[in-house]
C-alpha cells in the first residue's frame, strides 16, 4: 500500500503536541517495556520521530526505528535510523528478537495489513514477540476524530493475537495546544477544548513468549 500520508511530516509543531499529549502518563510505553525482551534487538515499524524507540532502548536492548517519511526522521536523535516501509522490510530473516508498531501502518479496520504482518513474522526470530498498538475508540477522543479510527478486533483475533486494553488519557499542557490539535482532528475550529480526554488503546501481541507470560492481570478477554 506504500507510505500512508501522515500530517506530522508537514506539521512537526502539531505532531509534538500530539505525541506528548497522547498517553502523557506513558502507560503504553510502560507496557511495551514490560512485554519486550530485556535484551536483544527490537524493530519499531513506522517509528515516527523515535519518541517510543528512544524510551525503550537500554544498554542491553537496542531498538531500531524504521520510518519511511523523511519529514518524520530525527537523525539528531542517537538511534540507528533505517528508511523503509512495513511491507518491504530491509532486513534478513530472523534479524530481530521482537518487533512492535505503535499507531503506524497496521490500521486494521480499513487496510489490508497482512503483507506487513508477513514481513514482521519473517524478520523476527522464532520465539520472538510481535506487538501492535491501535486505537480502540468509544472514548472521549473519538468525539473529536473523523470516522471510525478503532482497531478491528476480529481481524487481530483471527490472526492469532492476544488483546489487552490500556485505559489512558490525552492530556494537553494548555488550551492553545488542545485547540490546535483537536481542530485538526475535527476539521473545524474547536473553540473551547477540554484539556483531558479519555483514550482507549488496544495492544495486540503474538509470540512464543506468550505461554511464559500468561495473560496480563485484569485484561479483558476477546469480546464474543
Ligand atoms: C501516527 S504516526 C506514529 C509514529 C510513531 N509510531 C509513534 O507512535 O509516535 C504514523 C507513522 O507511520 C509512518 N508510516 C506511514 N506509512 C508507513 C508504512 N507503509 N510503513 C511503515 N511506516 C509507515 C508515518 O510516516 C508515520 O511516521
Amino acid at each position: 500500500m506504500g507510505v500512508i500520508y501522515f500530517y506530522g511530516a508537514d506539521r512537526p509543531d502539531l505532531f509534538r503536541i500530539e505525541r506528548e499529549a497522547m498517553d502523557r502518563a506513558g502507560k503504553v510505553i510502560a507496557r511495551l517495556d514490560a512485554l519486550l525482551p530485556e535484551s536483544g534487538t527490537i524493530l519499531d515499524v513506522g517509528a515516527g520521530d523515535g519518541f517510543t524507540a528512544e524510551r525503550l532502548r537500554t544498554t542491553a536492548r537496542e531498538v531500531i526505528p524504521l520510518e519511511p517519511s523523511q519529514g518524520m526522521l530525527r537523525p539528531a536523535k542517537l538511534l540507528w535510523w533505517v528508511g523503509g516501509e512495513a511491507e518491504h522490510l530491509p532486513f534478513h530473516d530472523g534479524t530481530f528478537d521482537a518487533a512492535y508498531s505503535t499507531w503506524a501502518y497496521f490500521f486494521s479496520r480499513y487496510l489490508d495489513v497482512r503483507p506487513g504482518l508477513d514481513e514482521l513474522r519473517r524478520v523476527v526470530k522464532p520465539g520472538g514477540i510481535l506487538i501492535i498498538v491501535e486505537n480502540l475508540g468509544q472514548d472521549q477522543l473519538s468525539d473529536y476524530t473523523q470516522g471510525d479510527t478503532s482497531a478491528d478486533l476480529n481481524f487481530w483475533k483471527k490472526q492469532g493475537f492476544e488483546f489487552e486494553e490500556i485505559q489512558t488519557n490525552f492530556e494537553f499542557e494548555n488550551a492553545d495546544d488542545a485547540r490546535a490539535l483537536l481542530s485538526l482532528y475535527r476539521g473545524t475550529d474547536v473553540s473551547e477544548p477540554p484539556l483531558t480526554l479519555s483514550y482507549r488503546v488496544g495492544l495486540f501481541r503474538q509470540g512464543l513468549v506468550e505461554s511464559a507470560l500468561g495473560p496480563p492481570a485484569g485484561s479483558p478477554s476477546w469480546p464474543t
